[in-house]
């Protein structure tokens, strides 16, 4: 089990790294803003401050966008603790 730290408001709760970075928000009762869930409206794009993730599928970045350390929370698994910055 890993835990995810949300920024600014230093929320954290678990993510097994079975399921999304937002399913997990959402389970735990966390408000992470989503909308389609399947990596379309960028709703739930996030910034990774640290920490590793995987994706099933990869979603539309740039790699500069990817460099900058943005994610598609309700496409990403966790691979390790994690910190996001939701902004
Ligand atoms: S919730 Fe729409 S892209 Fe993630």
């Amino acid at each position: 089990m890993h835990q995810v730290r949300l920024l600014p408001h230093n929320i954290t709760f678990p993510a097994d790294g079975q399921e999304t970075v937002l399913q997990a928000a959402l389970n735990a009762g966390v408000a992470f803003p989503n909308r389609c869930q399947v990596g379309a409206c960028a709703m739930c794009l996030c910034r990774k401050r640290s920490g590793e993730i995987r994706y099933q599928l990869e979603p539309m970045l740039t790699e500069n966008e990817q460099a900058e350390g943005w994610i598609f929370a309700c496409q990403a698994m966790a691979r390790s603790d994690l910190v996001l910055q939701l902004d």
